[in-house]
């Protein structure tokens, strides 16, 4: 059994107020929720502000990147073992935004997953294909070139431990998600890359989320997918009754 994970990318919002006064409302909320992990992805500056108030709660916490060194002359960067430090159990690796607006390759996605691995961060690792893509057909050889370039040197005992998130590129922000057909047949094709690449116990094991307008009214229809293992929720993981509402997909007395 895949325990399912919602985790929220809150992208650039909430600095450390903000971030204390969204806890101190979304903890009550999620406080009894236990088949199933939560994980807020603030910004590196409210990180340490959001572990404290975690301390004592289950929900998880995740960076948006980190480098792949874990000291060095590299100004502006933030590594994987200080996010450790820090109190984080994930880190989100290689988002679209990253690499669209950012520079990001998957030659520097695969450096990081290894220095966030080595370190003992569990890597989000993010592919997705963009619309020109999705509209020459072309979605699958993307994902799999993401995931073969990104998984370079990743050993099986490293990539057991890793998440992947699905987020098609003209799905994040735009209000329109995947269906949860056109999401389904794209896990499905994960899976059986790493059934390929490693082993079928990993494939069976690994959970892929489904990420790109993720909002109340289709999280369960997502959800209800046999290959789509939890949700990375941008928008919609900003406001505490919406996200406690995403994290409580399928339940039956959810509104
Ligand atoms: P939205 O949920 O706002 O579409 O963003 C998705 C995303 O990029 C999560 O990482």
């Amino acid at each position: 059994m895949r325990r399912p994970i919602i985790a929220g990318n809150w992208k650039m919002h909430k600095g450390p107020d903000e971030t204390i006064a969204f806890l101190d409302e979304l903890l009550p909320r999620v406080s009894n929720i236990e088949d199933r992990e939560v994980v807020i992805a603030p910004p590196f500056v409210s990180l340490i502000t959001a572990a404290r108030r975690l301390r004592g709660s289950r929900v998880k916490l995740s960076a948006q990147n980190c480098h792949w060194e874990n000291r060095g002359a590299f100004t502006g960067e933030v590594s994987p073992s200080m996010l450790l430090e820090a109190g984080c159990t994930y880190v989100i690796i290689g988002h679209s935004e990253r690499r669209q607006l950012f520079g990001e390759t998957n030659q520097s996605v695969n450096r990081r997953v290894l220095g966030a691995l080595a370190a003992g961060l569990i890597p989000i690792l993010c592919i997705g294909e963009n619309l020109e893509e999705r509209k020459a057909k072309h979605t699958l050889a993307v994902v799999e070139r993401q995931l073969r370039k990104s998984l370079e040197d990743v050993e099986a005992d490293d990539a057991e431990t890793l998440v992947v998130a699905y987020e098609p590129v003209w799905a994040i922000g735009t209000g329109i998600s995947a269906s949860a057909e056109q999401a389904q047949e794209v896990h499905f094709f994960i899976r059986q890359f790493f059934e390929k690449q490693y082993n079928k116990t990993l494939a069976n094991s690994i959970k892929i989320l489904y990420g790109g307008s993720v909002k109340e009214d289709n999280v369960d229809e997502l959800m209800a997918q046999p290959d789509i293992d939890g949700t990375l929720v941008g928008g919609a993981s900003l406001k505490a009754a919406e996200f406690e509402r995403i994290v409580r997909f399928m339940e039956p007395n959810a509104s």
